[in-house]
């Protein structure tokens, strides 16, 4: 099959939209990361989605919609608490898990009896919703496993010829996935992090949960409210490892001149701030917080791994704020490998 990579012009989603109608995939952009996306109420297209990423059937899928009449009918409840959250962040970086009607296909939400619903603010991804006049089901446009992409160039090497079409609508401003938060329980509890933060989530509706495996391994054993946590996640194929503390750069900077001593490719990630002390080391930077580090995170993962990296030294950032989903990914990618040097 041959990819077509088009910008998101009124053609292009027309097409897109027929594509999705006719039970097709295609990938498109979101605020966060982009999406591959499949006719929501359609179990084969679905199926599809599955396939095309290799990803296991007990993770379920992201419903996108773009009107409240969408959410309506894809759930049978919306608590009071889930309603406030929406109206204040819809549409925008925030998927709800809530109880799910029978409209929507087992194959989505795993067997389980709720659904994620997202809203997304992407104004391309909204027209090709709209146009589809159905909801999409989307999970990150990435082989199961690598880091999620965030330009359509990430999407087509992982997707080149396994899909019709890709929505070019240039690079996402988040960069990493939505927030997931469950409204079955109370207080609500956040799965995932991501654009949406826990503070301005609290701000509105007063204490809310985070699960334990945001910052922690999860034991592959043990039962999670949300499948997605136990699967390994947003790794490159190069060893990362976290630098926490005050003195993180220093313990860098001697790790990345063994690792070139022994033969190795070693890579820094690192804050912009302290480029000068970086030299003539093979780096990147992120910028100065935990925004820059969520924004640029995947692409400068996938970046070091086409430089042939063989392992990456990342500088970890506070939890605060969209910090906290960037270090998750982070995290997960390193396979919670982190050295504290204070
Ligand atoms: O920003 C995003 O959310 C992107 C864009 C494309 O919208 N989508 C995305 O989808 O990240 P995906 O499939 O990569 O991640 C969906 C996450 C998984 O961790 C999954 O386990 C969780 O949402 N999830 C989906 N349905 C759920 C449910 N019913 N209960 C709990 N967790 C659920
Ligand atoms: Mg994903």
């Amino acid at each position: 099959m041959t990819t077509e990579v088009r910008s998101c012009d009124q053609e292009a989603l027309t097409a897109a939209a027929e594509l999705i109608c006719a039970g097709e995939l295609v990938a498109f952009p979101t605020e966060t990361v982009y999406g591959l996306g499949g006719n929501g109420l359609n179990p084969e297209a679905v199926q599809k989605i599955f396939t095309v990423k290799g990803r296991p059937a007990d993770n379920p899928l992201i419903e996108h919609i773009a009107s409240w009449r969408m959410l309506d009918r894809l759930v049978t409840k919306v608590p009071e608490k889930a309603k406030t959250v929406m109206e204040a962040f819809w549409p925008g970086p925030l998927t709800c898990v809530l109880p799910a009607s029978d409209l929507v296909p087992r194959i989505v939400t795993a067997g389980l009896s709720t659904v994620a619903v997202r809203w997304p603010s992407s104004v391309d991804a909204q027209r090709l919703i709209l146009e589809a006049d159905l909801p999409i089901a989307a999970p990150s446009a990435n082989t199961s496993g690598k880091p999620s992409p965030t330009c359509a160039e990430d999407v087509l090497e992982d997707l080149k010829g396994r899909i019709p079409m890709i929505l070019d609508g240039g690079s996402c401003c988040f960069g990493v996935e939505s927030t997931v938060i469950t409204f079955v329980q109370d207080p609500p509890m956040i799965l995932r992090p991501g654009g949406v933060t826990k503070e301005q989530i609290e701000g509105l509706i007063g204490p809310v949960e985070v699960h334990a495996s945001v910052l922690t391994a999860v034991d592959p054993a043990e039962h999670v409210p949300s499948p997605g946590m136990k699967h390994k996640h947003y790794a490159p194929k190069a060893k990362v490892i976290v630098y926490r503390g005050s003195k993180a750069l220093s313990a860098m900077l001697e790790a990345y001149d063994t690792c070139e001593y022994e033969g190795g490719k070693p890579w820094l990630f690192v804050a912009s701030q302290d480029q000068d002390r970086i030299g003539t080391r093979r780096s990147l930077f992120y910028g100065n917080d935990g925004e820059d580090l969520a924004r640029h995170l995947f692409h400068s993962l996938r970046q070091m791994d086409s430089e042939g990296a063989t392992i990456i030294l990342c500088q970890a950032v506070s939890t605060e704020g969209i910090g906290l989903a960037a270090m998750n990914r982070l995290l997960r990618a390193a396979e919670f490998d982190v050295i504290d040097v204070c």
